[in-house]
């Protein structure tokens, strides 16, 4: 069994999470998470939140899963969200037409077109993996859900493949809420649905999952991210878009400042994101030498990218995996939503000092336009009152007219007057930044590399805060009133917040064992010396070490403990 397989068995056995619907033989892509499983995934959410909106002054939001059609295809869904698929003539089973491409030959595809791929397929004679039968065509095939919205067919709706299209809908509410102030960080953390092809990879694959974005939306004149100065100093591991053509799989490690400086990462907010993702991922065990950051190559990108690196992890059976995008997404759905809706979604900014400009005014003088054009007098009054005051006066100055439909305009027709204007400020669509993170590929990341074993026995150091039960209570025994006092310190512990948990069954070392396999950070056990001086060992479940303290002082302890104030040593004295 490798890694993989050994966690997946655990985290069925313990009722982390599972394949759903398994009475009715389970459908790929769809995973529930049990007692366990909610939890970590919770905490997970939460260490997102700390990072990417707390700490950023950002604020959240929850928009509606399902979007009408008019949504994607301004947003370009459903034109760009496709995958191309091929299926077998034989056993008519469908497949990701590069990927088999990829597992039959190893040859990466870059940028084809499902013609293109459908002759590879021909040339290297690829067949079905299943039945060996021949593939047939390459078509596209679109990866939203699709459903009607009310019992109109012609309402078509889509489940939404990811939240961002929810802050750029309601970008002008939030916006106006938060006191139309620049940058302003919309975030949102729901759930999104992909009708992914073939999907075989557990929680990196799935075809409903948990995603975790930022939008932020800037000035496209002030670029400038005010706190990368806070972080410049951190090292980022880049493969960038050039080192990927040269084949160059070895990380270039820089600063975020250098990075942005020497121009492989386009903007700084996108460095200042990478540097925070980092720190997200360290907090949750992910150890930096297993992570990285690579730019998508042009035809990788989507199709509202300027730039994107992904954020990866290395796993032991499918090698670096992306967990998170961090793409500049510059003003294209905005502006794509403002085409569509005819919304005005631009923000006006003022400026510090109004500033006096000078305003070119064109006035038709229609009786002359009369004497001079005739029938076409009245296209030429309209075409001067919505011209460009300065094109027709450059052309006015180069040529001595303007030409219009074979007609020449000339300065006699026109009073062009200057005026002074007051401008208290500027209207332009803004910019966008955004982090992007898959919670469930992120679950897996962290239970890997939790995941340790000891003396054969298997021990998962979830970090501290990250546990999904903080804190297990025992009883040394079964008698002697022990289950009693041990009962009592669980219920006040739960009272005050601590997630912990009570067993009495099965020896002491076999309950440790089982609290170490789900990664309860701290055990608690009440043994013959509580009764007499009020007192309780707590062991360390990644070293097993012991302290004892009294029971008066725990819940300060543990509260210290789980804050990350205190040090295991430090919640009481050390016993052999
Ligand atoms: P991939 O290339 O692996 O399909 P993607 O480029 O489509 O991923 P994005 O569109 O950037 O992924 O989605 C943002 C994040 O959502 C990813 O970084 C990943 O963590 C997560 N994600 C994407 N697709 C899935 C999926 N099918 N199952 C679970 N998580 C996913
Ligand atoms: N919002 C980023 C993505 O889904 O690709």
């Amino acid at each position: 069994m490798d890694i993989y397989e050994k966690i997946v068995e655990l985290l069925k056995r313990r009722g982390f999470l599972w394949s759903s619907f398994e009475i009715y033989g389970g459908v790929r892509g769809f995973v529930t998470y049990g007692p366990l499983g909610a939890e970590l995934k919770h905490r997970i959410e939460e260490k997102w939140r700390e990072w990417f909106v707390y700490k950023q002054g950002f604020v959240e939001i929850e928009s509606p899963i399902i979007m009408p059609e008019v949504v994607f295809k301004a947003s370009g869904h459903l034109d760009h969200f496709t995958d191309p698929i091929v299926e077998c003539l034989n056993c008519k089973r469908k497949f990701r037409a590069d990927h088999i491409i990829e597992e039959a030959t190893g040859m990466v595809m870059e940028g084809l077109s499902p013609k293109e791929i459908e002759e590879i397929i021909k040339k290297e004679n690829i067949r079905c993996p299943e039945c060996k039968g021949r593939l047939g065509q390459v078509n596209v095939f679109n990866l939203m859900f699709k459903t009607t919205i009310g019992p109109y067919s012609e309402n078509r709706g889509y489940a939404r493949p990811e939240a961002a299209q929810g802050m750029f809908v309601e970008f002008k509410r939030v916006f106006t809420a938060m006191r139309e102030k620049l940058p302003l960080g919309i975030a949102q953390i729901g759930k999104v649905l992909r009708n992914e092809i073939s999907p075989r990879k557990g929680l990196i694959r799935l075809r409903e999952f948990t995603i975790m974005e930022v939008e932020v939306f800037v000035d496209p004149e002030d670029l400038s991210c005010p706190r990368l100065s806070e972080v410049e100093d951190e090292e980022l591991r880049l493969i960038t878009a050039e080192m990927r053509a040269r084949n160059e799989e070895k990380p270039l490690v820089v600063t975020a400042r250098e990075a942005v400086e020497k121009g492989y990462i386009s903007a700084e907010w996108q460095a200042y994101f990478m540097v925070i993702s980092k720190y997200f991922l360290s907090s949750l065990g992910i150890p930096w030498e297993r992570q990285r950051f690579k730019e998508q190559m042009p035809w990788e990108k989507a199709h509202y990218s300027k730039q994107t690196f992904d954020h990866e992890v290395y796993l032991e059976r499918f090698g670096w995996v992306e967990v998170a995008g961090h793409a500049y997404r510059t003003d294209y759905d905005l502006k794509r939503h403002m085409e569509h809706s005819k919304v005005d979604l631009t923000v006006f900014k003022r400026y510090k000092e109004p500033r006096i400009v000078e305003k070119v005014i064109v006035k038709p003088l229609e009786d002359v336009i009369k004497t001079d054009f005739g029938d076409n007098a009245s296209k030429i009054i309209r075409l001067l009152k919505n011209i460009d005051p300065r094109e027709l006066k450059n052309s006015f100055e180069r040529e001595g007219c303007y030409e219009f439909n074979g007609n020449r305009i000339e300065p006699r027709h026109v009073k062009i007057e200057v005026k002074k204007e007051k401008i208290t400020g500027r209207r332009f669509i803004p910019h966008v930044f955004e982090p992007s993170f898959g919670a469930d590929r992120l679950v897996y990341a962290t239970l890997e590399c939790s995941y340790s074993v000891k003396e054969n026995r298997v021990i998962l150091k979830l970090p501290r805060d990250l546990a999904p039960i903080q804190v297990a209570v025992f009883p040394l025994v079964n008698k002697n009133g022990l289950p009693d006092i041990a009962r009592d310190i669980w219920n006040m512990l739960k009272e005050e917040g601590i997630r912990a948990t009570y067993d009495d069954s099965g020896s002491i070392g076999r309950r440790y064992a089982r609290a170490d396999e789900i990664g309860i950070p701290i055990a608690i056990t009440v043994d013959y010396q509580t009764p007499k001086d009020n007192t309780v060992t707590l062991r360390d479940r990644d070293t097993w070490k012991q302290v004892r303290t009294p029971v008066d002082k725990l819940l300060n302890s543990l509260l210290d403990y789980f804050k990350g104030k205190k040090n295991f040593d430090e919640l009481g004295i050390y016993q052999e």
